[in-house]
Order: structure tokens, then sequence, then C-alpha cells
């Protein structure tokens, strides 16, 4: 099978020009100004913007979280993210604590394998780092292609490891060529927190984002990089929030080494006043919680300075009956939020349109970066010869409007119902293929393939 895109307006992480793309079977075969080749099928690509199929390197499908299942699937979540331009994501394997990393990869796989429509790669999350889990680093990284590992450093109890398990696990990470990423809040101190608040008898969302203050973050975000800077071990700050976070990135560049850092589509657009809209708030607790108007300035200087490389989602989302869980407690409102399907077209709306960032950032920081971060790249994050044909056509002049009553996630509100929006994913290829065109999904479940990464990180 051939197609030919034409007349596309084509954007890379640094280019920018008019041009066909060429693609036979699975892969970009050529690229270049009226290209004169016989194709199958002929997409007419007048006005619309042609980019690499978006990666969201931290999802969260069908994980066991605080006494429940965030409510998107691989095959709703995957779906979702389709419509979204969203091609490939990378989803996060739990270690149980008490059991090894293969039990944990064997258990994600089941439920994985066979049911994404769209490609898809773990994360290993180590939760309980010892002696022997150490000795599973090497063939997760060589057989598995899982070359990036999670630590926790809140949530004390179910998923969080002490300093003595980081240095560990990055040494040995380290020596066999690997990452780290890192959820880096301080889990000791937001526990006291939220004890004090609950002997209080505060127990509503709002006291939620009080107890994960700036601090928190900012505190771990230093001692996740001094500690990274100690091992050797290439870091990864995920979810990143806020300007004292960023700052710890900012130090630790000059002592010249180098943490990548992620923020998501969420903490760029919206704040910590929606806590106070009494339980209503619940559809925004996540970890970290939402911040400041300043820290979302500081975030897309971030952004535009370099040091935060990825903008993904932390999608993780839970129906309002699951966050009912919390009704009286806010610690026990599973912490999460939907947003896989809307990334891309948010930030475009109001990252591009608004002349917050480039045409090119906004592809580099939603696909080249994360493919060049975590060993996809080239095969994906960039339009070339080569490659293969994740392609999205966007229309940049498309209206319409964020509902839970349109979206496919599976969950029944919106982090941003009525929010109106300009421009859409109209055309999604995967690997050759038209998967999604003007709203309608074309392929099934088992689609999707699983991505064995590499471990080379390219030095962005
Ligand atoms: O609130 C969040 N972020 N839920 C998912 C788990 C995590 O910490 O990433
Ligand atoms: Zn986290
Ligand atoms: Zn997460």
């Amino acid at each position: 099978m051939t197609v030919l895109i034409k007349n596309a307006h084509i954007v890379g992480a640094s280019e920018n020009y008019m041009g066909d793309i060429f693609i036979e079977g699975e892969q970009i075969t050529a690229i270049g100004k009226s290209l004169n080749v016989q194709a199958d099928q002929i997409i007419n690509a007048t006005g619309l913007i042609a980019f690499p199929g978006a990666i969201d390197p931290h999802v969260h499908l069908e994980m066991p979280f605080m006494g429940t299942f965030s409510s998107d699937n691989y095959e709703t979540g995957t779906r979702a993210a389709l419509h979204g331009g969203t091609t490939t994501v990378i989803d996060f394997i739990l270690q149980k604590q008490g059991h090894s990393l293969n039990e944990a990869f064997n258990e994600w796989s089941s439920r994985a394998t066979g049911n994404t429509l769209g490609d898809y790669s773990f994360h290993m999350a180590v939760t309980d780092f010892n002696e022997n889990t150490r000795k599973e680093i090497a063939e997760l990284i060589e057989k598995k292609g899982i070359t990036s590992f999670k630590m926790f450093m809140a949530y004390k109890g179910a998923l969080m490891i002490d300093d003595k398990q980081m240095v560990g696990l990055m040494q040995e990470v380290k020596q066999h060529g690997g990452m780290v990423t890192v959820h880096a809040t301080n889990g000791d101190m937001i526990d006291f927190l939220v004890d004090q608040f609950k002997q209080q008898g505060k127990t509503a969302p709002l006291y939620h984002y009080l107890s994960q203050p700036e601090v928190t973050e900012a505190e771990a975000s230093e001692r996740f990089a001094a500690i990274s800077g100690y091992t050797g071990c290439p870091g990864y700050i995920v979810h990143m929030t806020c300007e004292g976070a960023l700052n710890a990135v900012r130090n630790n560049n000059r002592d010249n080494q180098k943490v990548f850092a992620e923020t998501c589509i969420q903490y760029l657009l919206l704040d910590a006043s929606l806590y106070e809209k009494d339980f209503e708030g619940a559809k925004w607790v996540m970890s970290p919680p939402l911040r400041e108007k300043k820290d979302q300035e500081a975030l897309w200087a971030g952004i535009n300075q370099g040091l935060i490389q990825v903008v993904a989602t932390d999608h993780c989302p839970f129906t309002w009956e699951q966050k009912q869980l919390g009704k009286n407690d806010f610690s026990k409102i599973p912490n999460g939020h939907p947003a896989i399907e809307h990334r891309v077209e948010l930030l475009y709306s109001e990252g591009v349109r608004k002349g917050k960032i480039t045409l090119n950032k906004f592809v580099e920081v939603l696909s080249t970066n994360p493919a060049k971060i975590f060993g996809m790249f080239p095969k994906k994050g960039c339009l070339a010869p080569g490659a293969d044909a994740d392609i999205v056509l966007f229309d940049p002049q498309h209206e319409h409007t964020i509902s839970a009553t349109s979206h496919h996630m599976q969950t029944d509100y919106s982090g941003y119902e009525g929010w109106k929006l300009t421009g859409k994913c109209k055309t999604v290829l995967l690997r050759g293929k038209v998967v999604i065109e003007n709203g309608k999904c074309l392929v099934e479940k088992g689609y999707g393939q699983y991505i064995k990464r590499n471990t080379v990180s390219q030095i962005i």
C-alpha cells in the first residue's frame, strides 16, 4: 500500500515548509516538493499542517491505584489518544512491593497485549528496590526494551521508595545505560500536612492542594537532581508544576549536569482557583496539584528556555463515581484526571495561537523530544525518510468545543468542559494507515504495537 500526501505545510522540531510526503507500507520513503509518484491513496492536505504523531510519555491506563483502577483501559485510552493526534503512549508498570519486576511486567503486558489501537511502550516503576530487583534491571533494558525506571518520592506505603533505594537503583540503571524518571515531591512532608488537616476536620479537595505546597516539590526536585548528579544516572522529572521545581533544574544545569523535565498540559492552562469549588474541585485532584498563575508563567518560560523538554498529560482518569471515594476525606479521592485526548489541540489553541510557543516548539515538546529522550528517535518523532509514517494532518482553522458528551475518554466529565478551541486533528496516520478521519476511528484494538525502546537518549 502506498499513500501520497499532497501540498502539506510540513512542520518538524526545526522544519517548516510546503511539500508532499510519500509513504510505502508503514514508513515514509520520500518527502519533497511536487513529488512525481503514483500512489494507491492520495490525500489532499491543502490548508493542513502535517507534523509527526504526538507521543505521550506519561499515561496511566487501567492502573490499579488508590483502591480502584483508572477508568480508561488500553483500548479506550489509545483510541482517545489517536483522536487527539497521539499515536504512541508510554504507560507505567507498577511493581507491587514484595513482588518482582518481572511479575509486574507480565501482569501489565497481559492487560495491554492485543488491546491497544495505538503504539505503546512501558516505563517500569520500581517500588521495592532490593538485591533481587537489582538483578532484573539489565534484562528489562536489554531484552524487553524498557529503558526508563520510575521512582516515586511520595505515596508512602504504596509506591514511595526512600533515598537509599533511589541511590541504589540509579547506580544500577546508569550501569546499563538506562534513565530514571521521578515523581518528585516530599512524601513525608505531604503525609504530615494531610494528617494535620484531617485532625482539624478539614476534608474538602482544597486541602489536597494545601497539603502539597510548592516547597514539597521544589525540595524533592533539588534532592533528586543532586542524587542524579552524584550517580551520573540520566534523570527526568515528570509532571513538573512550579517555579521552585524549575529552579531546581536550573541550578542543576549550572553544575554542568542535565536533568530533563516534563510538564503537563493542565499545569500550563489550569490553576488552583479550581479547588475553591467545594467537592467539584475533586475533578482536578491530582498530584502534584494545580498551582498559581506565576507558576504557569514560569513553566511557559521554562519551555522556551529549553529547561522543560516535554509537555505530557499524566492521563489518569477516574469517573465522577470513583471520585466520590473521597467525598468525606480528600486523601481518598483517586488522584488523576483525563487529558490524553486534548493535549495536542489545547497546546495549539492556547500555546501556538496565543503566541506563547512557536509551531516548531509545539512539535518538539509533543513528539520529537519524547522520542529522543525515551529512545524511539528517529523511528518516531520526526517526518523523514525511514521514519514510521505516524502523521497528524491538522486543520488550524477548525473551531470546536470540548465536552464530556463528545470526547472519547471513559470519563463522564472533562476538566475543560466548554472550552472553545481553534485547531483540530483532522486525519491521523499510524504506520502508514489512516486511523482517524474527520472524527471517525478506522482501526480496531490490536493495531497498536509494543515498542521496544533504545537506551540512547539523545542529548537535547
Ligand atoms: O495524580 C496523579 N498524578 N495520578 C497518577 C499517579 C502519578 O502520580 O503520576
Ligand atoms: Zn506522579
Ligand atoms: Zn503519573
